[in-house]
């Protein structure tokens, strides 16, 4: 038994490899490939006097868009099937059954509480408005990019200025991993986010194909290298620029290192690593040998190769706010990846949620 498992941890790593190698993502491809320019852009808003720039109700308006685009914002180019083959990832699908890793904004429309209700989409939350709890309040509500966004330059004030460029980008590899260095070299357009990007953004995750999260061991590193030189580094520290709180150590502050990171915790860890506590439940993660869990994805703080089974070496296993939360939208409250309501105490065996790391806390 024992060889058989070490000789599939020595393949598991390689197959990855051989995989991610043949496919030819659509995630790489550049935008507008192969297409002539106005398929997308419009010179003047203008053809034989009529306008050509659609609302996002797909009706034509006279006001001209930015970037001189013939569609109205972000999210009409980003709403579609997923289950279709399209090269584009849709982050607002009414279908709801193939919904990607970030998740799908068509739950926010069901209940305030399953996703962020970002501008396009929904109207400001009525509860929350646009104070992100664990941190202070955006000057308006969410958008896509910008400064009171997540995606592109988080300094620029329109969303297309935020992302000028990054669709037409070559990134400088051809294998998805981004090193966060400028724009098109980051994380799914998360300005100075590394990780690496999965071709299909995810529409049918195993444990071999799957997006790699960058994370760092804030009990090992300083906030500098966590939070990066003015742009996050890890996908946490990216949800820290607003939820600082959430991201803090056990004295409450984000990331000073002389700080304890360890048990008895005051929030839930992140950008912790579970390779500290291996010896106990944790150590337990993904079963036997320790398959990584799409459901419940773990960070990196190595990017050589996406990762298929974990807790092999430090940094390999860490906790993450993308562990619990799917950011564009679920079918849960707080846009949990589960329904916390299930998540009972010594019920008996689950290995799903919560149960995905605390290994115990389901025994009888
Ligand atoms: C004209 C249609 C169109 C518009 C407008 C548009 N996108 Fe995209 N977007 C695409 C397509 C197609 C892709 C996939 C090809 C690519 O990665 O460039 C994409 C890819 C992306 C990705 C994923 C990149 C990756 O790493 O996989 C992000 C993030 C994104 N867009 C964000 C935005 C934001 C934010 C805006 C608004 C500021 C926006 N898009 C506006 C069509 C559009
Ligand atoms: C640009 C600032 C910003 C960033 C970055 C950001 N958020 Fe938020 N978040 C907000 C605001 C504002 C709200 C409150 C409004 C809302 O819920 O739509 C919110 C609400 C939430 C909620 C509660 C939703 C509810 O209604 O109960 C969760 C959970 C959340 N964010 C998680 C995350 C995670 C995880 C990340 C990183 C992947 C992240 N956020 C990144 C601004 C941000
Ligand atoms: C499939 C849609 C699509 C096609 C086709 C397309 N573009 Fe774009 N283009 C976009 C989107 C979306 C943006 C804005 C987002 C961004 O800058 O990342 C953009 C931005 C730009 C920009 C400003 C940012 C930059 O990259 O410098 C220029 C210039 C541009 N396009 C030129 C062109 C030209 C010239 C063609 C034809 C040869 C073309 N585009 C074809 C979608 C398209
Ligand atoms: C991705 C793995 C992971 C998931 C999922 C997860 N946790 Fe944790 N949790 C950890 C780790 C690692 C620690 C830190 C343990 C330590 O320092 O000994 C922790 C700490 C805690 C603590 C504090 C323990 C202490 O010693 O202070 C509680 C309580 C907790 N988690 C509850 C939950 C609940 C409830 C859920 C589901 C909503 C959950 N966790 C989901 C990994 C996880
Ligand atoms: C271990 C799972 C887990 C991790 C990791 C996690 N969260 Fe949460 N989050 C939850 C749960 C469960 C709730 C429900 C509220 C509660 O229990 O405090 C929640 C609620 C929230 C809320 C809503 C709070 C409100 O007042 O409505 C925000 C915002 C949020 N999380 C952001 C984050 C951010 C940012 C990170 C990373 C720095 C993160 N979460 C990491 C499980 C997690």
């Amino acid at each position: 038994m024992k060889k058989y498992f070490h000789q599939k941890r020595m393949l598991a790593p390689v197959l990855g490899a051989v995989l991610v190698g043949l496919l030819v993502s659509p995630a790489l491809a550049r935008m507008g490939e192969n297409q002539p320019c106005s398929n997308c852009h419009t010179m003047h808003n203008s053809q034989g006097g009529v306008s050509m720039a659609v609302d996002a109700d797909g009706v034509a308006t006279t006001t001209p868009n930015m970037a001189l685009l013939i569609k109205t914002g972000c999210v009409a180019c980003h709403t579609g099937n997923n289950s279709s083959t399209s090269g584009t990832p849709y982050v607002f699908d009414t279908n709801k059954t193939m919904d990607l890793a970030g998740g799908n904004f068509a739950w926010v429309n069901d209940d305030q509480t399953f996703g962020h209700n970002v501008l396009d989409i929904n109207t400001a939350d009525s509860l929350l408005a646009n104070v992100p709890p664990g941190g202070s309040a955006l000057t308006a509500q969410l958008t896509c990019a910008g400064t009171n966004g997540c995606h592109g330059d988080r300094a620029a004030s329109t969303q297309f200025g935020a992302v000028s460029g990054a669709h037409h980008g070559k990134a400088d590899t051809t294998d998805g991993t981004m090193n966060g260095g400028d724009l098109v070299n980051s994380y799914r357009m998360l300005l100075g986010v590394k990780g690496i990007e999965d071709s299909t953004w995810e529409k049918a995750p195993t444990a071999l194909l799957h997006n790699q999260y960058y994370g760092i061991d804030r009990s090992l590193e300083s906030t500098a290298t966590v939070d990066g030189s003015g742009n996050p580094v890890t996908i946490s520290a990216l949800c820290a620029a607003c939820h600082g709180t959430f991201h803090a150590d056990v004295a409450g502050t984000d990331g000073v290192l002389a700080d304890a990171m360890s048990s008895p915790w005051i929030r839930h860890p992140t950008d912790f690593d579970m390779n500290q506590v291996s010896a106990t439940e944790y150590g337990a993660y993904g079963g036997i040998n320790n398959d990584y869990l799409p459901g419940v994805p773990v960070a990196s703080n190595d990017l050589a190769s996406v990762r298929s089974i974990v807790l092999q070496a430090a940094g390999d296993a860490i906790v993450t706010c993308v562990s619990c939360h799917r950011v564009h939208g679920s079918p849960n409250a707080d846009m949990l990846r589960w329904d916390y309501t299930g998540m009972v105490a010594h019920a008996g065996d689950n290995s799903t949620g919560c149960f995905a790391c605390h290994t115990t806390k389901d025994d009888l």
